[in-house]
C-alpha cells in the first residue's frame, strides 16, 4: 500500500523526547505518505522505537511500512517475520480508524463513570480487564485500558478455587487496595463478593463503603437479578457507583447448572433494565447471545460491557490471565489470548533451573567482585 513511512508517538501533552510514565502507555501512530493514519496498538515506547526497524509491515495482504529488519524479541505479540523480511501482525493490531482509538478520557486524568456513559453515546468501545495485584494493575493501566476490574474471579485465577463463591470481603479489600495503588488512570471497579448483595441494603452499603474507603477503588460491581435492584439503588443513593452484572452470574453457578450461555431473553432484559433503572452506571452482560446483547445495549441508557456476549456491547471485559495467556486451565471459548506469557515464563524458569544445575548461573556479570 505505502512505503517510506514515518512513525511518531501520538502526543497527549507529554514532553517530546523525554520518556515519562504516561508516554510509555501511548499508542503509536504510523503516518502514511498519503496523510492517512494507521494506529498500531498496543504499542509502548520501546516497541515504538522498534517499529522504526520493521522491515515491512503487512496488514492483511497490504504492505504498509518499510524499514530495516526488527529483532524477533521486539516483535508485537502473534506477529511473524517471513524470510522476505516482512513482519506480519494480526489485523487486530492495526486499524485505519484512529478515531476509534480515542481513549474514553484524556490521558492525564482518571477515567470516570460519566466518561463511560459519554463513550457509549459517542460509539467509542470501552475496555475493561481484570487485575488482582500491583504489577498486573500497572500493566493494564499503562496499556490505556479504560477500567480495571478487581474481580472475585481472583478466587479461581489466583487462588485456584473451583468458583468465585469462596472470595471473601477481606480478600477483595486486600486485592482492591493493591490494584487501586497500581492504577493512575483507569477507573478501578471492585467486586462485591457473595453473598453480600443478598443480605439487605444496609449490609451491602456497609460492605461497598468499606471497599471504597479502604481500597481507593472508585466503584463496585455486583451480580444480581432484578431482585437486587433495591440494593443497587441503596448503594447508589449512598454515592457509590455500581456496575451491574447479569446473564451468567458466576456466583450463582450451582443454581444456573454450570457456566452456560443464558438465553432467557425476557429475564435478561428484566435484570439488565432493573440494574440500569436502579442507577447502575454500566451493566456487565456475561455469556449472552449476541442478538439479545445487541437489543439490550440499544435499549439501555447506560453502557453494557460484554464478556462472551458478542461485539455489539458498548465495551468488552476479559480476565487478565486469559487475555495474556497465563491461565492454567482451559480458557472459555469466547476468550482471545493476545499474548502467550505462560509459555515464556515456563521456558524462562526451565532455562534458569538448567543454568543453575549446570553452574552457568550466576556468571561473572552477576557475581560481585
Ligand atoms: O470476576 C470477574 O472477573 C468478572 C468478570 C469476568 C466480568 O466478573
Amino acid at each position: 500500500m505505502n512505503s517510506g513511512m514515518t512513525v511518531q508517538p501520538r502526543s497527549y501533552g507529554a514532553t517530546a523526547g523525554r520518556k515519562t510514565h504516561s508516554q510509555a502507555a501511548h499508542p503509536a501512530i504510523v503516518t502514511t505518505r498519503r496523510g492517512g493514519f494507521l494506529a498500531w496498538e498496543p504499542c509502548d515506547y520501546r516497541s515504538l522505537q522498534t517499529s522504526r526497524k520493521v522491515s515491512q509491515l503487512v496488514c492483511g495482504n497490504s504492505q504498509v511500512a518499510a524499514a530495516p529488519p526488527v529483532p524477533p524479541f521486539h516483535r508485537p505479540p502473534h506477529s511473524r517475520i517471513l524470510t522476505s523480511g516482512h513482519l506480519i501482525v494480526p489485523e487486530s493490531l492495526l486499524t485505519e480508524k484512529p478515531m476509534s482509538h480515542q481513549p474514553a478520557a484524556p490521558r492525564d486524568r482518571r477515567v470516570t463513570v460519566t466518561d463511560l456513559g459519554r463513550a457509549k453515546q459517542q460509539g467509542r468501545p470501552i475496555t475493561m480487564a481484570t487485575a488482582y495485584d500491583w504489577p498486573s494493575a500497572r500493566l493494564v493501566d499503562e496499556a490505556g485500558i479504560d477500567c480495571v476490574l478487581v474481580g472475585d474471579s481472583v478466587a479461581m485465577v489466583v487462588a485456584g478455587r473451583d468458583s468465585t463463591i469462596p472470595a471473601t470481603l477481606e480478600q477483595m479489600l486486600y486485592h482492591g487496595e493493591i490494584v487501586a495503588r497500581g492504577c493512575r488512570r483507569a477507573l478501578v471497579v471492585v467486586d462485591l463478593p457473595f453473598p453480600l448483595q443478598h443480605l439487605g441494603t444496609i449490609r451491602a452499603i456497609e460492605a461497598s463503603a468499606r471497599l471504597l474507603k479502604e481500597t481507593g477503588c472508585q466503584a463496585i460491581k455486583l451480580e444480581g437479578t432484578a431482585g437486587q435492584a433495591e440494593v443497587i439503588a441503596g448503594i447508589v443513593a449512598a454515592g457509590i457507583p455500581v456496575m451491574g452484572h447479569v446473564g451468567l452470574r458466576p456466583q450463582a453457578v450451582h443454581q444456573l447448572g454450570g457456566y452456560r450461555v443464558q438465553r432467557d431473553r425476557d429475564q435478561l432484559f428484566e435484570d439488565a433494565t432493573a440494574a440500569a433503572e436502579a442507577g447502575a452506571f454500566a451493566v456487565v452482560l456475561e455469556c449472552v447471545p449476541e442478538a439479545i446483547a445487541r437489543e439490550i445495549t440499544e435499549s439501555l441508557p447506560v453502557p453494557t460491557i460484554g464478556i462472551g456476549a458478542g461485539s455489539s456491547c458498548s465495551g468488552q471485559v476479559l480476565v487478565f490471565h486469559d487475555l495474556v495467556g497465563l491461565s492454567q486451565d482451559r480458557v472459555p471459548s469466547f476468550v482471545r489470548s493476545y499474548a502467550a506469557v505462560g509459555n515464556d515464563i515456563r521456558s524462562g524458569l526451565r532455562r534458569w533451573h538448567e543454568d543453575v544445575v549446570n553452574r552457568r548461573f550466576p556468571g561473572p556479570d552477576e557475581t560481585p567482585a
